[in-house]
């Protein structure tokens, strides 16, 4: 399985509080076309608002859709009673959550009472090695797509199950108050430039990681 890790970021590589191209950051999804977009429950959670709708009863109904499956690495519950917000949008496939062993019982209820799709894997946080290895026998999955803040991407780098990164380089320098993207890297990675790209002043930079 390809997995590809997408990003935009400001020159000093902060993720938030920057100008994105939301357009241009999504283009380069779809060139890409994934099998799965997959991001971590802080983000997840990040685009719940004060007046996102609550559930409603049809909610509970499982959508037929195609691909890209859309996965949240959720194993502490975050998105219980949020899950439909992802489930409604017209960019998303059928929704996936990995969970762990440690997964509170009644997110669980939650989501066979409502037909999500979760897989199970690790103690306390999830097993990504399994969960992916699953994700391929079951769902025919060749191309993982993350699109995460940076906590996810390090412990896919931790397990060296990253293959390419893109970046979307914003024109902007954050400064001190960055959430820099490469933050919890423990371990030095040695990269490959394969392609760069001036997009109308953004700059989309694609990377193979050395393994
Ligand atoms: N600029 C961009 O391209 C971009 C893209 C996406 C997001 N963002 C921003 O990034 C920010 C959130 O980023 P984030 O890095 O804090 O969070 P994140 O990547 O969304 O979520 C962190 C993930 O790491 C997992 N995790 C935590 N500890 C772990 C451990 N010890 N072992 C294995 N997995 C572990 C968590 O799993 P559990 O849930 O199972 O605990 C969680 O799913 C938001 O503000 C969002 O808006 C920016």
């Amino acid at each position: 399985m390809k997995v590809i890790m997408h990003n935009s970021a400001s020159l000093d590589m902060s993720i938030t509080g920057i100008p994105m191209d939301m357009e241009k950051h999504y283009d380069i999804v779809r060139k890409y076309n994934p099998d799965v977009y997959m991001f971590g429950s802080v983000t997840a959670y990040s685009w719940i608002k004060e007046d996102t709708p609550s559930e409603s009863k049809s909610d509970f109904n499982k959508p037929k859709k195609g691909k890209p499956y859309w996965v949240i690495v959720d194993s502490k519950g975050k998105m219980e009673n949020w899950l439909h917000f992802y489930r409604q949008s017209e960019y998303s496939g059928n929704i996936i959550v990995l969970v762990s062993e440690e997964t509170p019982m009644s997110y669980l209820e939650y989501m066979s009472a409502r037909n999500y799709d979760y897989i199970q894997t690790g103690m306390k946080h999830v097993d990504y090695k399994e969960a992916m290895s699953i994700l391929k026998k079951k769902y025919n999955v060749k191309t993982l797509m993350i699109d995460s803040g940076g906590k996810l991407n390090s412990y896919f780098f931790e397990h060296s199950l990253i293959d390419e990164i893109s970046i979307l380089v914003s024109p902007y320098v954050k400064g001190v108050d960055s959430l820099v993207l490469f933050r919890d890297i423990k371990e030095s990675i040695d990269l490959k430039l394969k392609t760069s790209e001036n997009l109308d002043g953004y700059v989309w930079l694609v990377y193979q990681v050395v393994k």
